[in-house]
């Protein structure tokens, strides 16, 4: 079970973060557990009467916020959007997220990628000096997927990190297979000294759909401490 005090943090964060949607907003929905947290106030605000239209991150995402009766789309009538609020799985002082815990982080990225803001919600355990401690997710194509973990681990080298490319299972062990049909590896790096170059060098190797680092994506960061909020980066 979720830690309270934690679960606690990530709704106090996902509230802060609903006080930023204002009428007629265009949306992106992220996943994971902070993220559903910011779905459900949304929901509920939606109840009321707010106006807005959102494009989900992920099925789980999706089937949630139709749950709640919140109005979707797929980018079918925009082409941008205002304001994205999703999670991570760590952040370093130059806003830049490792994602993928929860598998979306493809979706997640076009998602961001087309929204004016993004705007990460967290609880404090997620702040970090060096990113890398949380394995890094990699979604990867079926085809070659042994070929790829050997590309991945070679630019790893090149850039500094060492560490085992696992591939990702369910709990019952099988194959992970994300939303759009591709597997998933975690990468044990540990420490990520140089983000930038990693993420160019995993941008470069074909078998790779779309990696976990998050750079120059979020706008800013609501963190959720033990009491107290704590922003970085620019809130409009
Ligand atoms: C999903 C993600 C999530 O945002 C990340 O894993 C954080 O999840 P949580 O809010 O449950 O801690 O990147 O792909």
């Amino acid at each position: 079970m979720e830690n309270p005090n934690i679960d606690e943090a990530k709704r106090r964060a996902a509230a802060a973060a609903v006080k930023l949607v204002m009428p007629g907003m265009r949306l992106g929905l992220g996943t994971g557990s902070t993220a559903a947290q910011f779905i459900t106030l949304l929901g509920a605000r939606v109840a009321e009467g707010l106006d807005v239209i959102c494009v989900p991150t992920s099925e789980r995402t999706r089937a949630q916020a139709a749950a709640l009766g919140i109005p979707l789309t797929a980018f079918e009538d925009i082409d941008e959007l205002d304001l994205t609020i999703d999670g991570a799985d760590e952040f370093d002082p130059e806003l830049r997220l490792v994602k993928g815990g929860g598998g979306a982080l493809w979706r997640e990225k076009i998602v961001a990628s087309a929204s004016k803001q993004m705007v990460v919600i967290t609880d404090a355990s997620k702040a970090v000096t060096t990113l890398g401690k949380f394995p890094l997710p990699i979604e990867v194509s079926r085809f070659g997927m042994e070929a790829t973990r050997r590309a991945i681990a070679k630019a790893a080298e090149a850039t500094g990190c060492a560490g085992a490319v696992v591939p990702r299972k369910t709990a019952s062990g099988e194959a992970f297979i994300t939303d759009n049909g591709n597997y998933l590896v975690d990468c044990a790096f540990n420490a990520i000294g140089a983000p930038d170059d990693l993420a160019q060098r995993l941008s470069a190797i074909p078998g790779i759909v779309e990696h976990g680092l998050f750079i120059g994506l979020a706008t800013a960061v609501i963190m959720a401490g033990a009491e107290d909020l704590k922003n970085f980066g620019h809130l409009e």
